[in-house]
């Protein structure tokens, strides 16, 4: 085994002295997470420009036994892209491959390097008049590759999908060295295992993505959108359905706000005005897009609004008059999780469950938690046309975070857990595993489940070297 002296002074031979960061101030940023609940540290980190590098690192750390934790923009909210505090293992981090190698409005395909942010491939997109439409707060700072090995989701989901139904191809560097591709921009190819959809959401256990074909899609030309006071959740869930039933694909986005949701982050930004009046205890922002007229487009979200208030389902509706307003509605909503980031004191559950179950659970779950932890404060948001809430119960203002989530991090997300679970839902919906959800996978997934996940990290990662500790939780 190398000493790190001799690690860093062979690393830097492939990739460059300036690109092999080891002091502490340089490594600090990458080896803490988002949200500063995980510091590790690490050898190096390593800053390849390109595949050719990332092979030839991971092929020598392979031989020498060394462990890699791969890293894209480090915005995981589970702990999925920092080192444990070990300090043997390196970082490889991709920021550096940061080319859109093609994008081709013939075959609505672009090609990338793993480390274009998210906001700079929606850019390269717009610009050759197309969509790339994953949408999530994180846009400026992520990247495709992180987007990709954690199937990220996000605002646009129940239009477009997840990451993983909007990637066509990907080039990973396997736990040896080699290189895997596929990236060939095929909608279809029925020519044995679908492998690229091994790397798709295993948080860098399995390669290091490197590149990838994304699909485009036509860009819209109207945006309607308005914030909803909806009677309930269940009264939320009937405006979706019916939504659905009217408007079909232009139906975007549809996630909900619950009123200290919305009260903490008005604060957060600034005493900023609702956009509702008269405190409504259950918001939804509904975004309609289409390709078609702004007019018609507007006459379709108002035809669904008005029936809903005709079902007695809304009370009340601030329609977007521009796409400004449409802008500061988003903000709203984008910001909530960084206002819980600030104020500290978050029970972050992401879970999902059935969207006919979605109104049940939220009813249940905030009984079970006012029980536990009466004074705290229910921040519960997200993307309900996925059947995915953010059900995050936060520290009352009178009590510190540390001992909020001393006294009752453990028991919550048990509790919402357990429940989630037995609503046939799943514990972690759209953030991953990393490690701050890896043990409870064992109460969760099947043993048959785990086995096979375990099968399928020994045939690419015998070693074990690749993101060791995250997801995977012993068996
Ligand atoms: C969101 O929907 O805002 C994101 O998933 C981030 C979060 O929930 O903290
Ligand atoms: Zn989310």
């Amino acid at each position: 085994m190398p000493n790190h002296q001799e690690t860093i002074a062979a690393l830097s031979a492939i990739v460059g002295p300036a690109a092999c960061l080891s002091e502490p101030h340089e490594t600090e940023s990458y080896t803490t997470d988002y949200r500063k609940l995980y510091r590790g540290a690490a050898i190096a980190v390593v800053l390849p420009a390109s595949t050719e590098q990332v092979s030839q690192v991971v092929s020598w750390c392979h031989d020498h036994g060394i462990k890699i934790v791969p890293q894209g923009g480090n915005t995981s909210l589970m702990g999925g892209a920092v080192p444990d505090s070990a300090g043997d293992a390196i970082i490889l981090n991709l920021r550096r491959m940061s080319r859109v190698l093609e994008v081709d409005t013939l075959n609505d395909t672009m090609t990338l390097q793993a480390g274009v942010t998210l906001s700079n491939a929606r850019t390269a997109a717009d610009q050759a008049e197309r969509l790339f439409p994953l949408r999530i707060g994180s846009e400026g700072s992520c990247q495709i590759g992180g987007n990709i090995a954690t199937n990220a989701g996000g605002t646009a989901v129940l239009r477009y999908g997840n990451m993983r139904d909007l990637v066509l191809g990907v080039e990973a560097v396997l736990p040896d060295g080699r290189i895997y591709t596929s990236l060939r921009g095929l909608r279809k190819d029925n020519t044995g295992y679908d492998l690229k959809q091994l790397f798709i959401g295993s948080e860098g256990t399995l390669g290091i993505i490197t590149a990838a074909v994304l699909k485009l899609m036509p860009k819209p030309q109207a945006t309607s959108a308005a914030f909803v006071s909806v009677n309930s959740p269940a009264a939320a869930v009937e405006l979706l359905s019916l939504a659905k039933q009217m408007a079909g694909p232009m139906v975007t986005a549809f996630e909900l706000v619950s009123a200290d949701a919305m009260n903490l982050v008005c604060e957060y930004l600034g005493n900023a005005t609702p956009p509702l009046q008269g405190q409504p205890s259950w918001m939804v922002l509904v975004e309609f897009t289409s390709t078609g007229s702004q007019e018609a487009l507007d006459a379709s979200l108002m035809q669904v609004l008005e029936l809903g208030i005709e079902r007695a389902w809304v009370n009340d509706a601030a329609v977007a008059s521009s796409l400004s307003d449409v802008q500061a509605f988003w903000r709203i909503r984008e910001e909530i999780s960084d206002a819980q980031t600030r104020t500290g004191g978050s029970i972050k559950c992401d879970v999902s469950v059935p969207l006919s179950s979605i109104a049940n659970f939220i009813d249940q779950a905030c009984q079970t938690v006012k029980s536990m932890a009466p004074d705290c404060r229910m921040v519960i948001y997200g993307h309900m046309g996925d059947g995915n809430v953010h059900f995050n119960p936060l520290r009352p203002a009178h009590q510190s975070a540390k001992e909020f989530m001393a006294a009752h991090y453990q028991s919550v997300s048990h509790a919402v857990d357990g429940l989630v679970h037995k609503l046939n839902g799943s514990i972690s919906a759209e953030h991953g595993i990393g490690v701050a959800k890896r043990d409870d996978l064992k109460q969760y997934k099947s043993s048959i489940e785990l086995g096979l996940m375990w099968q399928i990290k020994q045939a690419l990662d015998p070693l074990n070297l690749l993101n060791p500790g995250k997801m995977l939780p012993s068996l």
